[in-house]
């Protein structure tokens, strides 16, 4: 299988508002949101997005389909979107930051993310000096 990252937007991002929604999490659009799809062939199979707000640039709407788990989809978004963030120029940020669940929670980890506290489901997580 041969996944290929590419630059989305909203709309498109909306064809996995059920996958969302079984999940529990919401899909929504905010000005200066960023989306990525993964896509199988034609088949859009995984979503993230960010975008900057006053305290950092924020990682929100990540997921992938439920028969693609556990193949590495999630690390291809999570590293791409790593990497257009790093070259984001003059953002006046250096700060990036999650709520995560418990199953994407080890990937912030292992990339430098630090677990700061717990609210209700989510882990909040932090990353300073963005270099
Ligand atoms: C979290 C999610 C996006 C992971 O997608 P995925 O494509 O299966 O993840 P990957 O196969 O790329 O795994 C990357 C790493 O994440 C970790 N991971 C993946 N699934 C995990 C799970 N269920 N529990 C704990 N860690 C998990 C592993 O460390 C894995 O690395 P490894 O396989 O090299 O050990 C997917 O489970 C999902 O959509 N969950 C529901 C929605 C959600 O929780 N979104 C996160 C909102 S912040």
């Amino acid at each position: 299988m041969e996944i290929v990252i590419k630059r989305i937007n909203y709309k498109t991002a909306l064809i996995l508002k059920n996958a969302y929604k079984a999940e529990g999490l919401k899909l929504r659009d905010f000005i200066g949101m960023s989306w990525l799809g993964a896509y199988d062939n034609t088949t859009l199979i995984g979503v993230v997005a960010y975008r900057r707000t006053k305290k950092g640039i924020v990682f929100k709407s990540d997921i992938v389909l439920k028969e693609y788990r556990g193949m590495g989809v999630y690390r291809k978004l999570f590293t791409e979107r790593l990497k257009r963030i790093k070259k984001i120029k003059g953002t006046g940020s250096k700060r990036m930051y999650a709520y995560c669940t418990q199953s994407s929670l080890s990937l912030f980890l292992e990339y430098g993310f630090v677990k700061k506290r717990t609210v209700r489901r989510y882990t909040y997580v932090e990353y300073n000096n963005i270099k």
